[in-house]
């Protein structure tokens, strides 16, 4: 198999906006008829590494690979030494001659494009320092049955937007073509880098991205309003000054009702009540964070299934 041609999905702009459409559609479809697919019937297992908490990554990767006709392996990351007992390089290697796909959460991005460039089989982000890929995915199928269409949509993402969540946001909202804006302290924005890129994707799609650190200029008449907790995985030392620093951001009721009178509320949890996100907002009639907990399986089913018919397309003309 050629591994030049292989697909991934490690960061959300590895689906063209057409394919994004695909995959969305498919996860839609995945969610009336759970059973009428399976790609990975055999089974094929498919190895799961989790190096950071988990709770509904590994439960809805689980579940959905079950669902497809799977195997669901987990590897313990910690007694496999990833990068410390064998590299990165050879880990990948080893997984890819016993597994059709690997998904691995774990910190830096440069580790799983490692990972991709040495497994031979499809590689999909579960979470890193930069990226949440899976988690988009689950987040615009979930627009898309709240509001019927996603392009032309107003976001906007209230917080720490320099994290994962932040950065996903602004790749896969601009493929999306949505018009996302963060609110976020200065120096908390999404990485400049990917603001360029996603200011370039958007120019394609008619989608925006806007900065701001004004919350309430986020939000006044956005469609749907989003946070994130203020203290992502690994800044735990950090959560005190983050606190500080993150407060007037905190998605009050407030602010929601700045939003349009239908707009939605979502949280890619774990969510801390009284902190970002207020518990009346979280626990309210416009939040839909447990559709967005839900569709984190049928949207990854659609990856996966995505993944694995590209990676027998390629395999078949090799
Ligand atoms: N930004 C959060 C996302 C949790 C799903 C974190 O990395 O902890």
């Amino acid at each position: 198999m050629s591994e030049s041609k292989l697909r991934h999905f490690l960061r959300d702009d590895d689906l063209t906006p057409a394919e994004q459409v695909q995959v969305l559609a498919l996860a839609a479809s995945l969610k009336s008829a759970p059973y009428f697919l399976k790609p990975l019937e055999g089974p094929r297992t498919v190895a799961l590494i989790f190096d950071k908490p988990t709770l509904r990554t590994q439960a809805s990767f689980a579940a959905g690979i079950a669902e497809l006709g799977g195997y669901p392996m987990t590897v313990d990351g910690d007694k496999a030494g990833i990068g410390v007992r064998e590299s990165i390089a050879d880990v990948a290697r080893v997984l890819g001659r016993q597994a059709s796909q690997i998904v691995w959460r774990t910190g830096p991005q440069s580790k799983i494009d490692e990972m991709a460039a040495y497994a031979g089989v499809p590689v999909v982000n579960a979470l890193t320092d930069e990226f949440h890929p899976c988690q988009l995915l689950a987040d615009l199928l979930t627009i898309q049955e709240h509001k019927g269409t996603i392009k032309g949509l107003t976001v906007a993402f209230l917080g720490d937007a320099a994290c994962n969540m932040g950065n996903s946001w602004a790749l896969a909202g601009a493929t999306a073509g949505l018009h996302v804006r963060f609110a976020a302290p200065e120096g908390y924005a999404p990485d400049a880098d990917v603001l360029a890129k996603a200011g370039r994707i958007a120019g394609h799609t008619g989608g925006s991205i806007a900065v701001t650190t004004d919350a309430a200029e986020a939000a006044r008449d956005a469609d749907v309003l989003i946070t994130d907790t203020w203290v992502s995985m690994g800044k735990e030392d950090e959560a005190a000054a983050r606190i500080a620093i993150f407060s007037p951001y905190a998605l009050t009721s407030e602010l929601v009702a700045l939003g349009k009178p239908d707009a939605i509320v979502m949280h890619c949890l774990p969510a801390y009540r009284g902190k970002e996100i207020a518990a009346e907002v979280l626990d309210g009639p416009q939040s839909v964070v447990w559709d967005e907990a839900e569709n984190r399986r049928h949207a990854q089913k659609a990856i996966l299934t995505f993944l694995q018919r590209a990676a027998e397309q390629t395999a078949a003309q090799d």
